[in-house]
């Protein structure tokens, strides 16, 4: 049976084949031409020409925030991506596909990400939502009555869910997560330094020093970008204190974030949080200091996820593989 886990993420999409693993793992970008609107190149192809586009070719990103932004392209790059891993004639055999959505997800949304995944070929389809499909990635005990705590930090959106019962009885969701840092890192060397960046320039920045919390060692690289002023290539070198300041604000809202979430947390399971700690995932979880920072400001123990950036595929497949156990996570 070629039952099918997707996590459609702003910055990634994977895939798990139920039996085989996960198959599909590519930023979720697609790369078109600008007159003919011809598609060039979809996934890691289409990444790498991000920002080194030659003329006339430009990067789309489907989704945007956790959600759906270009619906045809979202249609296409998920066909794509299904084509290539499933043979033929699995196509006719229409597999059931669990999806990962953000929590805060609007029915709108909701039906537009139903609609494409039925495009791509599916028989049904099943939403779960983002924190619930990493708790269970994880194996955090969802469905026991004790409290699970899972912060998913992804590049366009961060999810806080406290679970127990097989449902979410607190959460946060916000649309601030990785993209909004590599933003604030463009935005601040472009002030700073009169020079222009690119997007992936600025994420490798934040990757190679990026930190939320002082670093016992600070360090420093140098970047290549556009002198605005002359318009002539020039690199300058940047250091991780003024980086770790200029992504304070998007740091800071996840913060607050899972501040919210605690707040809104029942006592009686507030008591297995404090015991159990909270679990951090996805790609943005990554970022240095992240988890000693919620853990300074919540006085709760953190644990990042040793494969954060499979957590909502993985959790989305075990729901697959035991339909029975886990049928009320689905949405
Ligand atoms: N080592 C790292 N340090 C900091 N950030 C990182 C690191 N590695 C990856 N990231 C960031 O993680 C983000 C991608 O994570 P992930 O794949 O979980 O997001 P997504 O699921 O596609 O997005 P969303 O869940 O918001 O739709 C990107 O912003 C990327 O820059
Ligand atoms: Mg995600």
């Amino acid at each position: 049976m070629a039952d099918i886990a997707i996590d459609l993420g702003t910055a990634n999409t994977l895939i798990e084949i139920r039996g085989e693993g996960l198959v599909v793992n590519e930023p979720s970008v697609v790369a078109v031409e600008r007159d003919s609107g011809r598609v060039r190149a979809i996934g890691l192809e289409a990444k790498r020409m991000l920002g080194r586009t030659p003329e006339g070719i430009i990067a789309v990103r489907p989704m945007r925030d956790g959600v759906i932004a270009d619906v045809d392209m979202a249609d296409l790059m998920l066909r794509h991506f299904l084509e290539r891993v499933l043979p033929r004639g699995l196509f006719k055999v229409k597999p059931t596909v669990v999806i990962g959505v953000p929590s805060g997800i609007t029915e709108m949304e909701k039906r537009a990400v139903r609609a494409a995944v039925i495009a791509a070929g599916a028989k049904a389809v099943h939403l779960i939502s983002e924190p619930m499909a990493a708790a269970i990635g994880v194996g955090l005990p969802v469905t026991s009555p004790k409290g699970s705590m899972v912060v998913n930090v992804g590049g366009g959106t961060s999810e806080i869910g406290v679970i127990a019962l097989s449902g979410i009885v607190a959460d946060a969701s916000i649309r601030v997560a990785g993209n909004e840092m590599d933003e604030a890192i463009m935005g601040y060397v472009r002030k700073s330094r009169n020079l222009l960046i690119g997007e992936a320039t600025a994420e490798g920045v934040k990757i190679q020093i990026g930190s939320a919390f002082p670093l016992e060692q600070e360090r420093e690289m140098d970047v290549t970008g556009r002198d605005l002023v002359n318009g002539i290539p020039k690199s300058v070198r940047v250091n991780s204190v003024e980086i770790r300041e200029c992504i304070q604000e998007p740091v800071f809202a996840i913060v607050a974030a899972v501040r919210r979430a605690l707040e809104t947390t029942p006592p009686e399971l507030s008591s297995d949080i404090i015991d159990a700690g909270i679990v951090m995932t996805g790609g943005g979880a990554q970022l240095r200091g992240l988890g000693r920072l919620i853990e300074r400001e919540t006085g709760l123990p953190i644990h990042l996820d040793e494969q954060p950036l499979t957590c909502v595929v993985r959790g989305a497949a075990r729901v697959l593989e035991d339909r029975g156990l886990y049928q009320s996570v689905l949405s």
